[in-house]
């Protein structure tokens, strides 16, 4: 049993573009899905969905609500648990401000991404300091070409890249989240 609470959060702005403009990407209705039931597979605190625009909350707020009070809930009562820890804001730091909060703690951001970043820490370390230490997380995850560098870098962690030596890395954020939620609160399989 893991000692550390640990949250999860999709971003939607700063990002990048492929030509490395900054962006802000639109709410897909299959991340929301895939990886609301990857965290609660996980046990994750909570799945925070982050966007500054309002018809994006809009829309989010007619996803949630279909799932968490609607028929989709009545119709599939899984999806409707795995809704149950996704939550919605419209920056970061409101998404931070939430979980200590709730927690009372200080919160340790974690950032992920395809790139190389010096830094970085393993998933083995960090996976320790999850399952040992009375601390926050929250891992945060991109959208279109991945988080804006400032951002990253202004996180306590930037966790190693995913198979980072491979010619080709184009994970969905979806199989991400999944890889790394494994990874970290996975069982000790290997
Ligand atoms: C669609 S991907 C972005 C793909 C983008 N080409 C990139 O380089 O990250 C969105 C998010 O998935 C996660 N992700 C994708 N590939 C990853 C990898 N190999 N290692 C760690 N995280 C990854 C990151 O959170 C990234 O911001």
């Amino acid at each position: 049993m893991r000692k550390s609470k640990v949250y999860i959060a999709l971003l939607h702005y700063p990002m990048y573009n492929k030509r490395m403009d900054i962006i802000t990407t639109s709410i897909t209705n299959l991340d929301l899905h895939d990886i609301a039931r990857a965290a609660r597979t996980y046990d994750v605190d909570g799945f925070l969905v982050v966007h500054p625009s309002e018809n994006q909350h809009a829309l989010l707020k007619e996803i949630v609500s279909y799932w968490q009070e609607g028929y989709g809930g009545q119709y599939n009562p899984d999806r409707k648990e795995a809704f149950s820890i996704l939550k919605t804001f419209y920056k970061l730091e409101e998404a931070l401000e939430y979980i200590k909060n709730e927690t009372g703690q200080e919160v340790l951001t974690v950032a992920t991404d395809a790139r190389i970043y010096p830094n970085t820490v393993s998933y083995r370390d960090l996976k320790k300091e999850i399952m040992e230490e009375n601390k926050v997380f929250l891992i945060l995850f991109g959208t279109g070409w991945g988080i804006q560098r400032e951002i990253m870098e202004s996180c306590n962690y930037i966790l190693e890249p995913i198979e980072a030596e491979r010619t080709y890395n184009h994970l969905s954020v979806r199989s991400a989240v999944a890889i790394i939620l494994d990874r970290l609160l996975g069982e000790a399989w290997y």
